[in-house]
């Protein structure tokens, strides 16, 4: 989601009843992300992945957050090579060498589960390939220090940390996001920071690490449709994503 300040107050506990409902939306988006790989090829229309993930959501008893979500039009989101985020599926066809994102968000009995992957199709570039695999990492980086007490800070500093030691930048101007019993919910996680910074997370607290990592230069911009983010610079940008909850000493995936 668009970056902007955090309101403290905000910021939802969740219980242990809705751990277990957001377990179960996480991992159908999980599910739902790992069922439409069969279609993430080259020569594919990425409306038809579109399709796809709508037809499966509604068939789980699910449904798709971001369909008609502050307008906009489709089930997913399909970000191809320079596109950062929040692309929009069409008619579009996926070549060889391209890197895609597939980003779903799943509302099942109430609870929202996040996530999404970056697909190399076909054969992509060695760099391509690296930028894929840095992004995951950068995004496991954030993951893996979570537990009560560490600071938002912490979370951006070790995102950006890997990406950059690796030659990548971290995008700005999106960031992760609460989220709970609706789409976006404070408060919002930055992909960069410094350590020590921001406020400390808690017991019970719930939000999206979803790193943006750009081969060139982390600025963006919106085009024309009002929705399609792209790196100014058109290179290269890949993300990942999980959807995650704070527990007494550590974190749980949701979206796995
Ligand atoms: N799933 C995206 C996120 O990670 C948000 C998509 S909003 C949409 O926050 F409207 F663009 F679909
Ligand atoms: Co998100
Ligand atoms: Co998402």
């Amino acid at each position: 989601m668009k970056s902007t300040e955090n309101n403290l107050s905000e910021i939802k506990i969740y219980n242990e009843t809705d751990f277990k409902g957001l377990k179960k939306a996480g991992s159908l988006a999980a599910r739902t992300l790992e069922y439409l790989e069969q279609f993430i090829k080259v020569g594919a229309r990425t409306d038809l992945i579109d399709q796809k993930a709508n037809e499966y959501l509604n068939e789980h008893k699910a449904y798709s957050a971001p369909l008609y979500y502050r307008g906009f039009p489709k089930s997913v989101c399909t970000s191809i090579n320079h596109v950062v985020c929040h692309g929009i599926p069409g008619d579009k066809i996926l070549k060889d060498g391209d890197i895609v994102n597939v980003d779903i968000t799943a509302v099942l009995e109430g609870y929202y589960g996040d996530t999404s992957k970056t697909y190399c199709v076909g054969k992509v570039s060695v760099k391509a390939e690296k930028l894929v695999n840095v992004t995951r990492e950068s995004m496991m980086e954030g993951i893996k220090i979570l537990k009560p007490g560490i600071t938002l800070g912490d979370i951006g500093y070790a995102i950006q940390n890997y990406a950059e030691a690796n030659g990548f930048s971290v995008v700005r101007d999106f960031c992760g996001h609460g989220i709970g019993t609706s789409f976006h919910e404070e408060p919002n996680i930055m992909h960069y920071g410094k350590k020590g910074e921001g406020i400390k997370i808690k017991k019970g607290m719930v939000f999206t690490i979803e790193p943006m990592i750009n081969s060139g230069d982390f600025d963006t911009k919106v085009l024309a449709d009002g929705w399609t983010a792209v790196t100014r610079d058109k290179s290269l940008s890949a993300q990942f994503e999980h959807t995650i909850g704070i527990t007494d000493n550590g974190y749980e995936i949701f979206t796995l």
